[in-house]
């Protein structure tokens, strides 16, 4: 079976051909990031002149690139929620059109969903049940994975998305957008020296009573005390400790979370996804984590980590099995429940 994929949730316009689910036979991206780092950060109403003005011409060269034509194709899947509503509106009614022209069905898939699948792309062997965590420039979730399309928020973030604290605190420091990257590689300079820790103290913040749930925004507002007050005091700062403490402090609120989780819902299986599952501090620290208790951690390649089509794709055939579809009347939606 094949499936034409779609994804225009934020600055990324993305297409992808997926056979039968996991087998991608071409995954094509715009990535509008140096249009938005202009500004700072993504701005709506550019991302979605961009998403209109190249979806057309990227489907083109993902049709070319897999080596197959349009009737060839079986289904049209979709993210139609959650993400800025006028990037997504651009991809669904594309695909609507799509669908249509081409007389197959049209299915829509929760952007969340295709970050989990991004696993099954990159791990043939991976099945639910899992626990998963996904950490994304918009979300910070856990989840239960008990099934392809039966799936259980378990914890979440109660402010800022993990991602989104990277790139606040990377505007912060001058880094530019998308923030993660650079302050990740800012991190890996920070050189040990009297101490085995990254020096800067930084909060881990919890919510009362809620032990999965996360909150990212006290900790941003640390970085920038910290930050501040070195202005105010004309005193140095140590950027890659400051970036080594920032990334150390993420990780020690996310690991710790999802080991505990995965143990009281007895699951053997992890997988990790989004955007900040690129960062190398928390990817390593999910490693020594999981490999000290005995669980089976599944963390996609980078170029699947972020917004990518495949995923979508992936999803859209699992969601397709189980009968969801759309008709001419699909919405797009900026916030919505994975579960
Ligand atoms: O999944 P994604 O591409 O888009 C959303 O669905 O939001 O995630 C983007 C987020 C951005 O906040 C970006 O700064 C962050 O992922 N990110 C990273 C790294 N690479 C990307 N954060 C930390 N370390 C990285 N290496």
């Amino acid at each position: 079976m094949i499936i034409l994929a779609i994804e225009t949730s934020c600055d990324e316009t993305a297409v992808a051909i997926m056979q039968n689910g996991r087998n991608v036979l071409s995954s094509e991206l715009f990535s509008q990031s140096d249009m938005h780092a202009l500004y700072g950060g993504v701005v709506p109403e550019i991302a979605s002149r961009n998403h209109a003005a190249v979806i057309g011409r990227l489907s083109e060269l993902a049709l070319k690139n897999a080596g197959i034509s349009k009737n060839e194709i079986d289904a049209v899947a979709v993210t139609y929620a959650p993400g800025l509503i006028g990037a997504l509106l651009v991809g669904v009614n594309y695909a609507k059109g799509l669908a249509v022209a081409l007389d197959v069905p049209l299915v829509p898939v929760h952007h969340i969903r295709g970050h989990i699948a991004a696993n099954y792309i990159a791990f043939p062997e991976l099945k639910p049940p899992f626990l998963s965590l996904i950490v994304s420039g918009g979300n910070s979730l856990i989840v239960d994975v008990r099934d392809y399309t039966d799936i259980a928020i378990v914890g979440r973030s109660h402010d800022d998305a993990a991602g989104e604290c990277f790139d606040k605190v990377a505007r912060l420091l001058g880094l530019g957008y998308p923030g993660g990257p650079a302050l990740d590689k800012l991190a890996q300079e920070f050189v040990v020296q009297d101490t085995d820790e990254p020096n800067y103290v930084l909060p881990r913040p919890g919510i009362n009573g809620r032990p999965y749930d996360m909150s990212f925004s006290g900790l941003k507002t640390a970085v920038i005390n910290i930050v501040h007050n070195a202005e105010q005091k004309n005193h140095a700062l140590n950027e890659p400790a400051l970036a080594a403490s920032f990334t150390q402090a993420v990780s020690d609120i996310l690991v710790p979370r999802v080991m505990t989780a995965a143990a009281e819902l007895g699951r053997s299986n992890v997988a990790i996804a989004g955007g900040v599952a690129a960062n190398s501090r928390i990817r390593a620290d999910f490693v020594c984590a999981a490999e000290a208790e005995g669980l089976t951690l599944f963390i996609p390649p980078l170029n699947l980590c972020g917004d990518n089509a495949a995923m979508i794709g992936c999803q859209g055939y699992y969601e397709y099995l189980t009968g969801v579809r759309a008709g001419m009347n699909l919405d797009a939606y900026a916030t919505m429940d994975v579960g």
